[in-house]
């Protein structure tokens, strides 16, 4: 099943299908003049990135989609972005096909301890002002065997999740509405829509490791703040608030 143009004419947001890209969020990097809510979808991406520098394997059966936003905000007024992100993919992949999320902190969406979702949010400052660029990939009806060796075990797509395939433009349309309904309360409702997304996120509650470098320090995940950062207690009983780099949580992603 395939992405259609067809499918996003009655969408909130301007929607562009393109048949294949490097990554959505760099094609959209290359239309810094793109008016607030541009979207970009595809189903195949040739450069997918994730977060810490990594490539996002991004094998045709899934939806890759990145939205441009003019939020009118300075940076350290959009730290609770991706974790608002999030909350909308949630939202979006359940009004889709009833499938309830969990999420791994700060940036994945997991079904099982399985990877489903992974966010990539980036700011760039342009002509117009800074914008964000949120890049959201699913594994939508991806087979196993599509994933490279090294994720195929810590991978789950809504197809085996439902058994079912899952129309891509159901999935992308909602979506597009469930950011658009995330850009409209963005700096006006963050506390409600954290506290959404803290409820829903397996780190918390949980033994973990705090990855800095070749560092891993264990820590205790106590809960997010007003900013999407995790809250730790370290063994001494000091709390910090991460907001960058890695956490593993025990039981996830062969994390033992
Ligand atoms: C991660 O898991 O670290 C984040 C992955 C983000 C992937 C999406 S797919 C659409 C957009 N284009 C990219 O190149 N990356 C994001």
């Amino acid at each position: 099943m395939r992405l259609r143009q067809n499918a996003f004419s009655d969408s909130p947001f301007p929607v562009q299908v393109l048949c294949e890209t490097d990554s959505t969020n760099d094609a959209l990097k290359r239309m810094r003049a793109a008016p607030h809510g541009t979207v970009l979808v595809t189903g195949r991406q040739t450069k997918g990135r994730g977060r810490l520098g990594r490539s996002f394997s991004s094998p045709e059966g899934g939806v890759y989609l990145s939205v441009l936003l003019r939020p009118n905000a300075p940076a350290d007024k959009l730290l609770h972005l991706t974790a608002m992100a999030a909350v909308a993919v949630r939202r979006a992949i359940n009004d889709c096909c009833g499938v309830a999320p969990e999420v791994k902190w700060t940036n994945d969406l997991v079904y099982g301890g399985r990877k489903l979702c992974g966010i990539l949010t980036e700011l760039v400052q342009t002509d117009g002002g800074l914008c964000a660029i949120v890049g959201i990939g699913v594994n939508c009806n991806t087979e196993p065997a599509q994933f490279p060796p090294e994720v195929r075990d810590i991978a789950i797509s809504l197809r085996e999740i439902t058994g079912q395939v899952v129309d891509p433009n159901d999935l992308a349309r909602c979506m597009v509405r469930r950011l658009f309904e995330m850009d409209a309360a963005l700096l006006t409702e963050k506390k409600a829509w954290l506290t959404e997304y803290a409820a829903a996120c397996v780190t918390v509650g949980k033994r973990v490791q705090v990855i800095s470098g070749a560092e891993r320090r264990p820590a205790f995940a106590e809960g997010i703040d007003e900013n999407g950062a995790l809250l730790v207690r370290w063994e001494n009983g000091e709390i910090a608030a991460v907001s960058t780099g890695e956490v593993s949580v025990r039981g996830m992603y062969g994390y033992v």
